[in-house]
């Protein structure tokens, strides 16, 4: 979901963008006026993570898994350089995979013996000192997995893919090297990805690197070495200003942790619906649960959808349902699913 104040706007804005004559889509990413918008998006969002001067915010093309392949070209200088890993879902799996073709990996936490359903201890996290970064996954969109602490790893510079997950809740930007996301869950359409990175971490890519996936390159160019998806950044600007409006990350984590609190707690209550995850590590933003009848879904499904209530089918490697419940998700649209799952189970329990 977007959120719907925002698709307004940029429905009020579509034609004539601001007396200039011109739609958002037709500006020259060169021009002032797109130049503008590019950089109040910026600020606004430095605003917002109260990001620290030392770090880049660079606006990409190539989703996050662009960056599966961008992470290692920018830190792994050579074949021989060693990076840390940890393994608790399917995209970190692809990002390991990634990785593997660039560098040495070293996975050094794994769950997928409990099928994702668990993360590790904090203090059963070893990174290795020599490694050239360390890479996780905060949230984990398909198993609804996240980590409840962000990792201690010393000097050795953590990188999170935060694609499910930034702007949920604060977070302290200085404990990271890099911090990236695709935008189409939190910051808006997708097309654009977002790469939060500090200094001293760009301007040592591998000999090869494709120069748009040079960090240097694009934070040389403010992010316009070739043309940015200028809508898209224009779009995330919008939903930035949004989440100042309403009282920015403190006032967001405040209202998920309510909204995911409703609807495990309906799920716990019933005998119906279950939540495999471990109660320490439940994703505030991607909720799956499982109906106690499989041969029910496809009707739960249905009448749910006739409800309106729509994308609610797991992913094929968990099963059953999940519930995405981005910043955009109204606590009215928690509210909705929760009174329906009751009376569904009511009909058919
Ligand atoms: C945590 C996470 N990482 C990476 C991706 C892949 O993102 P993209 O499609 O932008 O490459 C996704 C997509 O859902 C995701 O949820």
């Amino acid at each position: 979901m977007l959120p719907a104040e925002v698709l307004e706007r940029a429905r009020e804005e579509m034609l004539d963008w601001r007396g200039t004559g011109m739609s958002v889509m037709e500006m020259s990413h060169r021009g002032k006026e797109f130049v503008s918008i590019a950089e109040k998006a910026e600020a606004d969002l430095r605003e917002l993570m109260a990001i620290p001067d030392n770090y880049k915010v660079l606006f990409l093309q190539g989703g996050a898994s662009g960056q599966f392949s961008a992470i290692p070209l920018n830190l792994a200088k050579d074949d021989g350089v060693t990076v840390d890993y940890m393994n608790t879902g399917h995209w970190s799996k692809k990002a390991i995979a990634e990785a593997r073709r660039f560098a040495r990996v070293n996975v050094i936490a794994d769950t997928e013996g409990s099928h994702f359903t668990t993360l590790p201890g904090e203090g059963d996290i070893r990174v290795d000192p020599q490694a050239a970064y360390c890479h996780y996954t905060p949230n984990e969109t398909i198993a609804g997995v996240e980590f409840p602490y962000v990792p201690e790893t010393g000097d050795v510079p953590l990188v999170a893919d935060m694609s499910s997950t930034i702007l949920s809740r604060p977070v302290d930007v200085s404990r990271y090297g890099i911090i990236y996301a695709g935008a189409q869950k939190n910051i808006g359409p997708a097309g654009v990805t977002v790469v939060i990175v500090r200094d001293d971490l760009i301007g040592d890519a591998r000999p090869g690197t494709p120069k748009l996936m040079d960090y240097k390159t694009m934070a040389d160019a403010d992010s316009m070495a070739n043309t940015p998806p200028t809508y898209a950044w224009y779009m995330a600007g919008l939903v930035f200003e949004w989440l100042k409006e309403r009282g920015g990350l403190e006032a967001m984590g405040e209202r998920n942790e309510r909204k995911a609190g409703k609807l495990y707690a309906a799920i716990d209550e019933s005998d119906f619906y279950t939540n495999p995850v471990d109660g320490a590590c439940r994703s505030w933003m991607n909720v799956p649960f499982i109906l106690a009848d499989d041969g029910l879904n496809d009707t739960f499904l249905a009448e749910a959808r006739e409800a309106g209530l729509v994308t609610l089918k797991g992913h094929r490697s968990v099963g059953g349902m999940r519930a995405s419940i981005y910043n955009a998700m109204p606590e009215e649209g928690v509210d909705a699913l929760v009174d329906f799952m009751a009376d569904f189970e009511r009909r058919h329990g």
